[in-house]
């Protein structure tokens, strides 16, 4: 074996490259894929043994390598290019890139911004990975409320417990905690439980979460928001206001929109607790506040006319395509 490498190296070496044939019958001899001296010796490396096998496999790859050197160096000093862009012919029409379209929830998402920057609102982000603190425990949650069970709850860890956001009303605390009133902030994202109120997407989906606080807010101040933003988003709208209970709205509400002859609720809200308030530390004595939280999937299948809330992630290009966002 090693005299055959010698001999190899030696050819290597003393080959003189002075024409492309020279280059194809040298590059043919050492590197052919059937023929070709170093491919055989690749090919023969698994009947060494064991113990020499990697060793071998090193200097055959540096018998490699020096092919390859003396090919590249005949190559640059002729001007030769690869020939894979010699084969490269210009009349062949172009590949098209194909643009994408910005998905019916974002188109949604964006709408909502948009809405809401317009009366003062200032957006922001918050972490999908949330502590039992933002999640649950600021908002007035205690400990036996059916949401903490594991039923509902993906918990990443536990003791600490960290959990995937069941909501945007952590963002209410995050906001609250860092800045101090008056504000108006609004925030979309991604909210996952085991069980959605929908029963096609079943372990995440968009919500959008408002809340405003000020000296003199009022559930009047509310109504007439939620108003501005289903009127903005659907023109005339027939809506109810349903009485209902979140640990951390007093008094809360469901709001029902009208359609298809049908009442469906599109979002939770109501006067954020004096509680949530005192957890972060403003006082409920001076200042009062609203927060509702609305699920973007159901309110985007209502303006489109959808049937199928999956299929916002079968991917389907041609049905994704078909949207454009209106600036
Ligand atoms: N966080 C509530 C939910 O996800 C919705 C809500 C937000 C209700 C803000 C009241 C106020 O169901």
């Amino acid at each position: 074996m090693d005299k055959k490498i010698d001999k190899i190296k030696k050819y290597i070496k003393y080959f003189h490259i002075k024409t492309s044939d020279d280059l194809n019958s040298f590059r043919g001899k050492l590197l052919g894929k059937k023929k070709g001296i170093i491919t055989i010796l690749f090919k023969e490396l698994k009947d060494i043994s064991i113990y020499k096998r990697k060793n071998y496999g090193i200097i055959i790859n540096e018998l490699k390598k020096e092919v390859q050197k003396k090919i590249f160096h005949y190559k640059s000093k002729n001007n030769i290019q690869n020939e894979k862009i010699l084969k490269y012919d210009p009349t062949i029409p172009g590949k098209s890139i194909e643009l994408g379209s910005i998905h019916p929830l974002s188109i949604m998402k964006n709408r909502i911004i948009d809405i809401f920057l317009k009366i003062g609102f200032t957006y922001v982000d918050g972490p999908e990975i949330e502590d039992d603190w933002h999640n649950f425990t600021a908002l007035n949650i205690p400990i036996y409320h059916p949401s903490r069970d594991m039923q509902d709850t993906f918990f990443l860890y536990k003791n600490p417990d960290i959990l995937l956001r069941t909501h945007t009303s952590s963002i209410q605390i995050r906001y609250m905690k860092k800045y101090s009133p008056p504000f108006r902030v609004l925030s979309i994202g991604k909210v996952y439980r085991n069980e959605t109120i929908s029963s096609h997407s079943n372990f995440m989906f968009h919500q959008a979460e408002g809340f405003y606080i000020d000296k003199k807010v009022s559930f009047s101040d509310l109504k007439q928001t939620v108003h501005y933003l289903i009127t903005s988003l659907f023109g005339k709208a027939k809506i109810r206001f349903r009485p209902s209970y979140f640990p951390f709205t007093e008094p809360s509400a469901e709001v029902d929109i009208s359609y298809n002859n049908k009442w469906l609720e599109i979002m939770g809200c109501g006067m954020i607790d004096p509680e949530v308030l005192k957890n972060v530390n403003i006082d409920p004595e001076i200042y009062y506040g609203f927060a509702f939280g609305l699920g973007i999937e159901r309110l985007t299948l209502m303006i489109y006319h959808m049937k199928d809330i999956r299929i916002y992630f079968d991917n389907d290009i041609r049905f994704l395509k078909q949207f454009k966002y209106e600036f």
